[in-house]
């Protein structure tokens, strides 16, 4: 973990909550949503510490295929090495620090941009053009980053030591294997910037009791608050279960597996700290978030289908639901940010688990989380 060099001001906001917020069912206050010394501690004692979801491991389905990303400000290139493997690395040439790869595509070799030294698909450094000291060069790679396929996503983590994501979530994956989600279909994805907090658009996903509001038309109909249902949770993720209204119609594909109440529901769930998911029996959509500023937050969300084969007009039915429900979401929090500015609120009382338990459930986990961490470096301090 990083050491922090100074103990910031915003140590007393983390004690406050703390105090206030721990295990109780009230709202983090604003500061928590507003405070620059308060999202570098989130920054260092959770985003460097925890494993962050890149994206799902069939967007790059052939060898070579690839997309850049980032963690935190660590540029990546997420690659398909070999058949069965999907690699990480920093996206950074060892000889003066270019990017070796942009967007994304499908290369049998990184070649970076200034002068030319290239990589394999492994990472290791294959030439260095006009370079004479080429032992030197021995053993030259891309750093390699720390990964983990789980659920069909791509996890990586800069914390070297942490516990291996498949064993923090043998939980949840029994709480949603019969939907088979590593063998859903990516259908697309989209990087966009939302204006708001980054913990705004968690909660909000985790959060049952605004369905019928703010979805009046999209999702009231399927999926109303009054049936939304608390799931099993743990110290790596929280879950609701959105069950379906009597007039939604069935979902005709879906695996074998699903129970007959399991067809009838969606199941939305939060791996801390920041990815959210909703599988049903024939979509699967995920959002992935870093922060950028205290009042943007980078997204990326994506969809996957049950069925292989979907033509484009249905694939664009399902992303245009999506990016409606989606607009829906971002207007409120726009709103929220501003709300969360004023100095006339300090954190309200959440509604009862079933609606807003697993909002509950994640301020637990960040409150331990910084404590902890702040614990740690004074520790070492
Ligand atoms: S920075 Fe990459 S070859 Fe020079
Ligand atoms: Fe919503």
């Amino acid at each position: 973990m990083t050491a922090i060099n100074s103990r910031p001001d915003s140590q007393s906001v983390v004690e406050t909550i703390v105090e206030n917020c721990l295990g109780k069912n009230r709202a983090l206050p604003s500061d928590c949503y507003i405070d620059e010394g308060y999202l570098q501690l989130e920054e260092q004692l959770i985003f460097r510490d925890s494993w962050m979801c890149l994206g799902r491991a069939d967007e790059i389905p052939a060898v070579g295929d690839y997309f850049t990303s980032s963690l935190l400000s660590e540029p990546l290139v997420v690659v398909r090495s070999d058949p069965s493997t999907v690699s990480v690395y920093a996206n950074v040439c060892q000889h003066r620090a270019m990017q070796v790869a942009n967007g994304a595509g499908n290369t049998r070799q990184f070649v970076c941009p200034y002068h030319a030294w290239t990589y394999a698909l492994d990472g290791k450094l294959r030439s260095a053009p006009l370079m004479e000291d080429k032992a030197s060069l021995k053993g030259c790679r891309l750093p390699v980053i720390r990964s983990e396929c789980w659920g069909g996503f791509i996890f990586a983590t800069l914390n070297e030591a942490a516990e291996s994501l498949e064993s923090q979530l043998s939980e949840l994956q029994e709480a949603i294997e019969h939907y088979q989600m590593e063998g859903m279909h990516h259908i697309s994805c989209f990087h966009e910037t939302w204006d708001c907090n980054w913990k705004s658009l968690i909660e909000n996903f985790m959060d049952g009791y605004h369905l019928s509001v703010v979805h009046p038309q999209t999702l009231r109909p399927l999926t109303p608050t009054n049936l939304c249902q608390t799931m099993s949770s743990n110290g790596a993720y929280t879950g609701y279960i959105a069950n379906y209204a009597l007039a939604a119609p069935e979902r005709l594909n879906h695996s074998a597996l699903l129970t007959a109440d399991e067809r009838r529901q969606s199941r939305l769930f939060c791996i801390y700290p920041s990815v959210v998911v909703s599988v049903s029996p024939d979509t699967l959509v995920y959002l992935s978030m870093q922060p950028d500023g205290v009042d943007k937050v980078s997204v990326k969300w994506g969809l996957s289908s049950f069925e292989k084969d979907l033509d484009e007009e249905q694939k664009d039915q399902r992303i245009k639901k999506w990016q409606e429900i989606n607009r829906e979401d971002h207007n409120i929090l726009k709103c929220l940010q501003r709300g969360l500015r004023s100095s006339f609120y300090q954190g309200g009382q959440l509604a009862p688990a079933d609606l807003e338990g697993s909002v509950k459930n994640f301020h637990d986990y960040l409150i331990r989380k910084l404590a902890q961490g702040l614990a740690a470096v004074e520790g070492v301090g």
